[in-house]
């Protein structure tokens, strides 16, 4: 019996695999210009971790985490996210005690939730991300939207919405809270279990339940606007005055509310109104996470970023119609007529790829009008064609595929004359 892919999971294949390179060059690039440095943390970490750092009471914690025991009988949970880890390594690795601050770092790496499978919803799904550590100043909540726009406007989308919240700092936030559950609790029987145990622990989760999403309570539950006290709602706008300044379209949502715990501030989320794009439209989330430090005992620290996966932003191209260009096809295609012709152009190769061409040549003896179909394939810009009498004579020809122009070039300075036709 042969063995299946796991659910939820997929093979990057060549002819695929380019346009996930493409983006992830065009991240790094990005991160380049805006200043993120990378950061590569443990594809698995302490349980304790995302309990304490995502929240108890959130979905991933309750039901998506792949945990498992260790041999050595340890927690362990394979990371449903990047921020946890980044701030534990920032305080692991007293990062705020560097001199260069904020601290900013981006990281890209595949991250696991034992979610129902859909289109846009994996099990094992590759995030980038970016964290900025140290910073109390709007401006660098605009600066991470605007890095996440860039990458997605300049990959050639434009079916962008931004949708923004604040949920306040912690006095505004426990003022509603306090609402919430006055809202809620006369008539909690009505909701799902989940979010009956949401009530006292944390009601804010109420407002992101998929089960009860249409329940009548939902439409009239009391906005975290209303209670934001002076700082947060000054933070506020401030941001919202760098966005338009950034000429960065936003709507502000006051039901967004994100699925993890540690927000705080700004919250927003990236989604796609292409037509077609599906049911689940969000491609990119994040927002400021002040107060996570402390929760995994480090020192005060404040902190904002984003992760979009890679998964969401190729199903974005693909509703918006972008083709990306992969497959611009190679240099130079080797071809050989006759046995020392063959032998030849083994060490040839070699020259043609150490001078910095992508090279390739055939290894299934095919007759010349097989190698140039071959060579056709990989869509080569030349063809090189060296045979038994030409090598006797110290001699090669060249095509240019495009032109159908041939040339014999002496063999002994064929790589210098072959650079030189390229110029
Ligand atoms: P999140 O909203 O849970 O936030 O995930 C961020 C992004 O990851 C989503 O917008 C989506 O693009 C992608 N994503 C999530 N789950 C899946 C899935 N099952 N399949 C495919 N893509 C998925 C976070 O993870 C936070 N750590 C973001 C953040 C960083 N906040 C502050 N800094």
């Amino acid at each position: 019996m042969s063995i299946s892919i796991p659910r939820g999971t997929q093979d990057i294949l060549p002819g695929e695999v380019e346009k996930w390179q493409l983006i992830e060059a065009k991240a790094r690039e990005l991160c380049e210009k805006y200043q993120y440095q990378e950061i590569r943390t443990p594809i698995f970490e302490h349980t304790d971790l995302f309990s304490r750092g995502v929240g108890d009471s959130t979905d991933i914690v309750q039901k998506e985490m792949y945990t498992f025991e260790d041999r050595g009988k340890r927690s362990i949970t394979l990371r449903p996210e990047g921020t946890a880890a980044v701030v534990r390594s920032f305080v692991e690795k007293k990062m705020f005690g560097l001199a260069n601050q904020p601290v900013k770092l981006y990281y890209m790496g595949p991250m696991f939730r034992y979610e129902r499978p859909q289109a846009g919803r994996f099990r094992q799904f590759v995030q980038f991300g970016v964290e900025a550590l140290g910073s109390n100043d709007p401006a660098i909540d605009a600066e991470v939207i605007s890095l996440a726009m860039n990458l997605y406007k300049e990959m050639g989308l434009k079916k962008l919405k931004l949708i923004i919240n604040s949920l306040g700092d912690k006095e505004s936030r426990t003022a509603h809270r306090e609402a919430l559950v006055n809202h809620f609790k006369p008539r909690i029987g009505e909701f799902c279990h989940d979010c009956q145990n949401r009530l006292e622990k944390n009601p804010l989760r109420i407002l992101d339940c998929k089960q009860d999403r249409d329940h009548e309570l939902m439409k009239t539950a009391p906005s975290i606007l209303a209670y934001l006290n002076d700082y947060s709602k000054a933070y506020f706008e401030k941001l919202q005055q760098y966005l338009t300044l950034l000429d960065i379209p936003f709507e502000v949502d006051p039901n967004l509310v994100r699925g993890l715990d540690y927000y705080n501030h700004t919250a927003f989320e990236i989604m796609s109104n292409a037509e077609g794009f599906g049911a689940i439209t969000t491609l990119c989330g994040g927002g400021r996470y002040n107060g996570l430090a402390e929760e995994i005992g480090g020192p005060e620290t404040p902190g904002i970023g984003f992760a979009l996966s890679i998964e969401r932003f190729i199903a974005a191209l693909n509703a918006e119609g972008i083709k990306l260009e992969i497959n611009q096809g190679i240099d130079v295609f080797l071809a050989s007529l006759g046995e020392d012709a063959k032998d030849y152009t083994v060490g040839l190769l070699q020259q043609l790829r150490m001078a910095g061409f992508s090279a390739e040549r055939d290894y299934l003896d095919r007759k010349i009008k097989a190698q140039f179909k071959a060579a056709d394939r990989l869509k080569a810009k030349y063809v090189v064609i060296l045979g038994d009498d030409e090598l006797k004579n110290n001699k090669i020809n060249v095509k240019n595929m495009a032109s159908g122009e041939q040339v014999e070039l002496d063999l002994n300075t064929f790589i210098k004359q072959f650079q030189e036709l390229q110029a």
